[in-house]
């Protein structure tokens, strides 16, 4: 029973920062975004292998890593209603990983999609949104392409909290995404620990998630439109608000760095001269640029001109798809 899954990662435009229920990764508030290509992780499962092994680019997995990988298989397994055996598990991606871009986002949704095609189960976008999002929060808005969204959810099972697809990748081919590597090092503070302290000690945490909140349905309203500027502006607020609220934790978070802040002074002044360049910023310190197609080359020259040391182009992505060939 072997099967193998390509999946895309994925980009925030109204941020998930914040769980309310840390072991079953359910959020404060919902969130939304776009999937990215050409980009891609994938992962072959194997159930029936001799013994529980699991390697991720390229290294065998240990400790808290690989506990995540096989509790998503146990999930599997509870799903399956029957012994499935060990399992063997590789993984692979072909974008630079210490990107700050989410490769756990695209890795859980390709492992939750082969997972249970492995075991045997139809396929079902909203269970495996639900089973990749136990794996890593934003991995929820990877199983699918395009603009997606993470409905927070009300139950205290997580059932209904999962991601659905509002426009497929094609909806806006003309819109792009250009990664600004600024810094590969490793981020000090993990989302999950950075979201967590934020949650308990940020005296603006509550603002934060009724203005997320609300911020989904303008986003998915601009994106039917087109409206590149609106979804600009959106996505720059968005993400310096989710800044903000981690700016006033106890001790305070600070993801951007000082060519983190030179890039967007940068921006602004482009946009002055006529440039349709936005940013967004997940947590570290490599900024998104949101542009359209006429504009991406120099979106990527401006990044570098920044002192950007690697820039990652992307498109509008698809689905996580079943493959024939697989990785072992
Ligand atoms: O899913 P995680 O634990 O990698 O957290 C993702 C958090 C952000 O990237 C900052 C925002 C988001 O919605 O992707």
């Amino acid at each position: 029973m072997k099967a193998t899954v390509r999946a895309h990662p994925n980009i925030a435009l109204v941020k998930y920062w914040g769980k309310r229920d840390e072991a079953l990764i359910l959020p404060h508030q919902s969130s939304l975004s776009l999937t990215l290509a050409p980009i891609h992780v994938t992962t072959t499962v194997e159930f029936g292998a001799p013994s529980d092994t699991v390697e991720l680019h390229g290294h065998v997995a240990r400790g808290s890593e690989r506990d995540r990988v096989l509790r998503l298989l146990d999930a599997v397994r509870v799903q399956a209603g029957r012994d499935l055996g060990p399992a063997k598990v590789v993984s692979r991606g072909d974008f630079p990983m210490a990107a700050g871009l989410a490769s756990s986002a695209a890795g859980f949704a390709a492992l939750a999609v082969a997972g249970r095609a492995a075991a045997g189960l139809p396929a079902d976008t909203r269970a495996s949104s639900i089973l990749a999002r136990r794996g890593s929060g934003s991995a929820c808005r990877s199983v699918q392409g395009g603009f997606c969204e993470w409905q927070r959810g009300e139950r205290a099972d997580g059932e209904d909290s999962y991601a659905v697809q509002r426009f497929d990748a094609g909806h806006w081919a003309d819109l792009r995404m250009v990664v600004a590597i600024l810094d590969r090092g490793e981020k000090e503070v993990k989302s999950r620990d950075g979201m967590k302290g934020t949650v308990e000690t940020s005296p603006y945490y509550p603002a934060w998630v009724k203005d997320a909140e609300a911020e989904v349905p303008r986003a998915r309203e601009l994106i039917a439109k087109r409206d590149l500027e609106a979804l600009g502006e959106l996505c720059e607020r968005n993400a310096w608000r989710m800044h903000a609220t981690s700016l006033a934790a106890d001790p305070p978070l600070c993801y951007l760095n000082a060519s983190t802040l030179g890039l967007i002074q940068h921006l602004r002044e482009q946009r002055k001269k006529g440039v349709p360049v936005w940013f967004t910023l997940d947590a570290g310190p490599n900024p998104v640029l949101l542009t359209d197609a006429a504009h991406e080359i120099a979106a990527e020259a401006l990044a570098r001109a920044c002192g950007a040391v690697d820039v990652v182009r992307c498109v509008p992505g698809g689905d996580a798809t079943l493959l024939s060939e697989h990785l072992f």
